[in-house]
């Protein structure tokens, strides 16, 4: 089907990014699956030259209409369990959710993409991976073979994920981040820009430097 009508939910960030994504797909990959209707977002009246249909309160309403279908574009890093609330406070149903490919990517036939998720330019992922649902991977990322992301990640610009590795619920791996094959990332968690990561970060723990050590606790609102 041509021409899905899409509501991006968020900001000018991840949000704009992922209708870029839409018209970049469309002018140069001839691919018109997807077209960006508007935006969700409680502050703004127009985001990246789009109309905003209405606020968060407003998604009952905009779900009414099956037309519609949905990109999660809002993430707060190192507030992550605010943004997993209001994830869940939206309460669309996974079969609302578009999925998002930029054609410059790279996605092995064996990964499990689930509903919601984002991949920006230039990105890997390698076989065997799975993605959880509305996950970002942001442009020039990469994730090894094996790989198990969680829903609500945003695996950041240029940021490289090894192979084996287990990133949990709605946590990030900022940019340029690298986490060394085999280790994990728990649940709200984060692996600061630039960090290198060769150890387990434990639920909500930011871990920065490198090699990468903690650096305080997430946001707890
Ligand atoms: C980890 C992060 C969230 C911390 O941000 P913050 O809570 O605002 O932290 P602050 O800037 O107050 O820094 C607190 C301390 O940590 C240090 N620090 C912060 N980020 C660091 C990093 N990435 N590496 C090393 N040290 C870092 C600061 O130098 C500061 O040290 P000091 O107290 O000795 O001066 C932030 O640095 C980061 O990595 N953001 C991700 C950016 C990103 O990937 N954006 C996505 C764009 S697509």
């Amino acid at each position: 089907m041509k021409n899905k009508k899409l509501i991006i939910i968020g900001g000018e960030g991840n949000a704009g990014i992922m209708a870029a994504c839409v018209e970049d797909n469309r002018k140069r990959f001839g691919d018109d699956e997807w077209k960006v209707e508007g935006f969700i977002n409680d502050y703004e009246k127009t985001v990246c030259g789009y109309s905003v249909l209405g606020g968060l309160k407003d998604i009952p309403i905009l779900l009414q209409n099956p037309e519609y279908y949905f990109m999660w574009g809002i993430h707060m890093i190192g507030r992550n369990i605010f943004t997993e609330k209001l994830f869940r406070q939206a309460n669309i149903p996974e079969s609302r959710f578009a999925k998002i490919v930029h054609h410059s990517a790279f996605v092995s036939d064996n990964c499990e993409l689930d509903a919601g998720v984002f991949v920006m330019a230039n990105s890997y992922i390698g076989p065997n991976t799975k993605i959880g649902k509305c996950t970002m991977i942001m442009a020039n990322s990469s994730i090894g073979h094996n790989t198990k992301i969680a829903p609500l990640c945003h695996l950041a610009l240029g940021s490289i994920t090894g192979s084996y590795v287990s990133v949990g619920l709605c946590s990030d791996i900022c940019m340029g981040a690298r986490v060394i094959e085999k280790n994990n990332v728990g649940n709200f968690a984060i692996a600061a820009a630039s960090a290198l990561v060769r150890h387990n970060i434990p639920d909500y723990e930011i871990h920065a430097g490198i090699p990468a050590k903690f650096l305080k606790r997430i946001r707890e609102d």
